[in-house]
């Protein structure tokens, strides 16, 4: 059960019980600390103007209103009127029992819709940079929260395999087949392979003149030229999965829906464009004026469909996406995460489109935009020459970084299992720094930070439950069969309590704005919480009656399947021990 959401509907009860006008808000927070309860009612002062009454009086006919009969255990008003909400131990010791009873936590599937979700959609010509670090991590996150929560979710990879570039691509291609050479060694490396390409463009009497007339051929679906370039972008989409492989992401081949999918229906896009009158002619160009995006002197925002040689954009192509998800896909929401310099590319889209009603008003288009990933020094994430930082490679040094903190830790673990640690670690670790932030901001990379088993990290989340785990071993206790009654008495207990059951209340938050890290900040207090809990409260100490202590394993565990959970859908693995 969704706590914030079930005690809304208790309150707005309340209001209409108590004659507040139909559109009365009810705005409900979580209590910052202890002592203001569990959460706060924030809706008396508002209602109180509407109705010219005291801001007191009115909370105090709410209170008498609202039906929380051994749900609450205390309702207190305070200040000008905030109404605290001190849940009752017993009642949430009930609740948590279900829980612990039930595979999903208690937790409940939604009211099933159908979301696309766009994301990591590298472009195929050169190899995944760190830019496509966050896409591809936060869409896979949203994904599996939204999956988790019912959803029918339509992965789409809109890779960028099409393009006047594949003209030079290919011509050098075809060059180094005729020296006997494979394609997957040509293309072992792409960024190499795409810079001697565009040397050679550059350079290369007549090489240009070929890579034109590549295009062309690609274009016209020239058979040979399709078949050299369905090889280059067979190779380059093997270095992708190598990518998510590592990253233990979700995307796999069925999920590629590239640009060049669209390429048949980009001449129909225009022609229903052109028919409604919303693209017209501009010097040889058909273009569509945003009147909604004009500048300060009432000009119009010009977005560009068909080039004047007649060449399609990435607009064209964006437009074919939204009209296919809208109608083949039956999409209720489509969620896209680009960087955010893409945000104006995507409103201007979504206001063509539904102008051309190639999406439904009922249906959403929702950009969801992240900011940078940046170096140490404030600038975009480079190598130290100052190339872009390779993805794969990244990742590996990760990984060895955390081997080298895992080594250096006293541990029990074979060699073999200290490298699986050390994997998990290391990838969680750049996984979570991404997801932890709001992806709104730009975020400093930071290896020490980010590997740190103290703070908001991965490396902290998955050494508490581990933790967990080791105080089933020393108990002797069997954690999947332990049964015991629950009970409510130190504070940390009912913290800790409170923070268990609003799980679902993270996880609603992420799949309705793609925020992972309100999850990730969820993990963190949890995982805090715990650890308070944890010192007041002993469970293996001698002289801890055997009531209580089976009553803490009981949240103890709770506490790691809520933590292996929530890891599990950020994309982040947990182990047993460290
Ligand atoms: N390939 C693009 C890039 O690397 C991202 C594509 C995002 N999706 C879309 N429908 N435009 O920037």
């Amino acid at each position: 059960m969704n706590l914030h959401a079930f005690l809304i509907d208790k309150f707005k009860a309340a209001l209409a019980a108590i004659g507040a006008p139909a559109d009365a808000q009810a705005p409900l927070s979580r209590s910052t600390r202890p002592e203001f309860g569990d959460y706060q009612f924030n809706g008396a002062m508002a209602l109180a103007k509407a109705l010219r009454e005291k801001p007191r009086d009115i909370a105090e006919k709410i209170v008498a209103a609202v039906e929380l009969e051994g749900i609450a255990e205390k309702l207190e008003i305070a200040g000008p009127g905030f109404i605290n909400v001190h849940l009752s131990p017993a009642w949430l010791a009930k609740q948590l029992a279900g829980a612990a009873a039930d595979a999903r936590l208690g937790i409940a599937e939604e009211s099933v819709k159908t979301v696309v979700v766009d994301y990591s959609s590298p472009n195929l010509a050169k190899e995944m940079h760190v830019g496509h670090l966050r896409t591809t991590i936060i869409g896979d996150a949203v994904v599996k929260a939204l999956e988790f929560m019912g959803h029918k979710v339509i992965r789409q990879n809109h890779m960028g395999d099409w393009g006047t570039q594949f003209g030079m691509l290919l011509a050098h291609l075809s060059d180094k087949l005729a020296n006997s050479e494979v394609a997957e060694t040509a293309l072992s490396d792409l960024e190499v392979f795409y810079r001697e390409a565009k040397v050679r463009f550059d350079e290369e009497e007549g090489f240009a003149d070929r890579a034109r007339e590549y295009v062309v051929k690609l274009q016209g679906g020239d058979a040979q030229c399709l078949a050299l370039w369905e090889q280059f972008i067979d190779v380059s989409i093997a270095h992708s999965e190598e990518v998510y492989e590592k990253l233990n992401v979700t995307l796999t081949r069925e999920d590629i829906r590239g640009e060049s999918a669209y390429n048949d229906d980009l001449a129909n896009v225009i022609a229903d464009l052109k028919a409604a009158g919303i693209a017209v002619e501009d010097q040889g160009a058909q273009v569509v004026f945003i009147q909604e995006l004009a500048d300060k002197e009432g000009n119009p925002a010009v977005y560009i469909v068909q080039k004047s040689g007649g060449g399609y954009l990435y607009s064209t192509t964006d437009l074919a996406a939204m009209r296919y998800r809208s109608r083949q896909l039956q999409a209720d929401r489509t969620l896209i995460l680009t960087d955010a310099r893409q945000a104006l590319h995507f409103k201007q889209t979504e206001i063509v489109g539904r102008k051309a009603g190639f999406i439904q008003p009922e249906q959403t288009y929702e950009h969801c935009p992240f900011g940078m990933m940046l170096g140490a020094d404030g600038k975009p994430f480079k190598t130290r020459t100052g190339g872009t930082v390779k993805l794969v490679e990244l990742l590996d040094e990760a990984v060895e970084r955390a081997e080298a903190l895992i080594g250096q830790r006293e541990s029990d673990l074979t060699a073999e299992e200290q490298k699986q640690v050390a994997r998990k670690v290391g990838i969680g670790a750049v996984k979570y720094a991404d997801l932890s932030k709001n992806r709104t901001t730009d975020y400093m990379f930071n290896w020490d930070t980010m590997l740190s088993f103290e703070g908001n990290t991965a490396p902290y989340l998955q050494y508490a439950y581990t933790r967990v785990q080791s105080i089933f071993r020393k108990a002797g206790v069997d954690a999947a069969v332990l049964q015991a009654e629950i009970r409510i008495e130190a504070t940390q207990e009912k913290t800790l309590a409170t923070k268990l059951l609003q799980f679902v209340e993270a996880i609603n938050q992420v799949t309705a704005e793609a925020t992972p890290h309100v999850l990730c900040t969820y993990l963190y207090d949890l995982a805090s919480a715990f650890m308070s809990f944890y010192e007041a409260c002993p469970m293996l100490k001698d002289g801890v009656d055997e009531a209580d202590k089976n009553s803490r394993l009981m949240l103890a565990n709770l506490t790691a399947r809520t933590l292996k959970s929530g890891l599990d859908l950020l994309g982040i693995e947990t182990m047993e021990k460290m």
